[in-house]
């Protein structure tokens, strides 16, 4: 059974990936300083409360000398904040990610997935995106994305450090037995914004920009559902272990959907009117983004099971209806 350490294995994404590779059959140890993840997420495996700017602590987490990848999902997400408050950004998720790298590299760990995101492409140049796109993003939470790729690009070349890092779009939904879902705090994202209106925890959904050049003039995103871009993960580190060899990989699923959409969508499926009012663009956002999915489902042999908009809005709503 092969150890891997999930870093933010408590968070959004990293706890369905964790999941998913207990069902898989690895032993999981989770590095997680419990800033945005809880620990009721953690549902197997060992979790170790610490962070990752603590070079000594995340030094601890490979003496055992049995660990065989990481998955580094550890990061600060707020695309807004990171306008805001650049040097958080940089600070936190460039640092963090080099002294993880430094300690697999003492330890001789060169098997890495990382968590990165469709925000390295900036404005799409032609859509659906592929991976050879070129590379212009333009807020910093993108650049420290852009930049962590570079570097594991350079580790490769000088230290053999292999690495599959995957670009996802926009990850929605919940696991589909109820046990863990999206809760960040403050909620950015449309789809539980959506039903915290719905169930009243939000006056009303603020819908960023409708003067798009789209059809609805809503901006279009490609949603996928977590335990989708979970089970890529793991056929991801699969592949890896088995082929050494490194690889940029969206997780998207080539559908878009605009906000229009997913607010109608949501009032079918709740029954239930969101309360919403139009508002300014929000910096940063582009049109449309659309993920090509080819390489994901060649390479991965990735098949998409839950990311119909319906199952992502149902998944969703089970969650929310359980945490209100
Ligand atoms: N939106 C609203 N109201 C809300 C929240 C979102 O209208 O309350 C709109 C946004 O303007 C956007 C769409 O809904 O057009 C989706 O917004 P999200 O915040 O859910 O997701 P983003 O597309 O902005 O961001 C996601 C990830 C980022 C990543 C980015 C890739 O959350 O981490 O995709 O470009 F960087």
């Amino acid at each position: 059974m092969k150890k891997v350490l999930v870093t933010g294995g408590a968070g959004y994404i990293g706890c369905h990936t964790a999941k998913e590779l207990l069902k898989q059959g690895f032993e999981v140890v989770v590095f997680d300083n419990l800033s945005n993840g809880k620990k009721e997420f953690v549902l197997g495996g060992e979790l170790i409360v610490g962070d990752l700017l603590d070079k000594d602590a995340v030094r601890r987490v490979f003496r055992s000398g049995d660990i065989a990848a990481v998955l580094h999902f550890a990061s600060l997400i707020q695309v807004g904040e990171s306008y805001l408050d650049p040097r958080k950004y940089y600070g936190q998720n460039l640092i963090s990610s080099l002294n993880l790298l430094e300690a697999m590299l003492e330890a001789g760990v060169r098997s890495f997935i990382f968590s990165s995101s469709a925000a390295v492409y900036g404005t799409p140049l032609h859509i659906p995106i592929p991976e050879d796109h070129p590379l212009l993003p333009f807020n910093p939470y993108g650049q420290t994305k852009f930049f962590v790729e570079k570097i594991l690009q350079d580790y490769d070349r000088a230290y053999g450090m292999k690495f599959i890092s995957l670009r996802y779009f926009n990850a929605a939904g919940a696991d589909p037995d109820g046990e863990m879902g999206e809760m960040h705090n403050p909620e950015t994202h449309l789809i539980p914004n959506i039903l915290l209106a719905i169930l009243g925890k939000k006056e009303y959904l603020e819908i960023y920009g409708t003067d798009f050049p789209t059809p609805d003039g809503t901006a279009v995103r490609d949603y996928i559902h977590v335990t989708d871009l979970s089970s890529a993960h793991v056929l991801a580190l699969q592949k890896l272990l088995a082929s050494s060899q490194s690889e940029f990989i969206n997780l998207g699923t080539n559908k878009g959907y605009s906000v229009r959409e997913v607010i109608a969508k949501s009032e079918e499926l709740t029954g239930k009117k969101v309360p919403s009012r139009s508002k300014s663009r929000r910096q940063g956002d582009v049109p449309v983004l659309l993920a090509s999915k080819e390489k994901a489902e060649r390479l991965l042999g990735w098949k998409l099971r839950y990311s119909e908009l319906e199952t992502i809005i149902e998944t969703a709503w089970k969650w929310h209806k359980k945490l209100n």
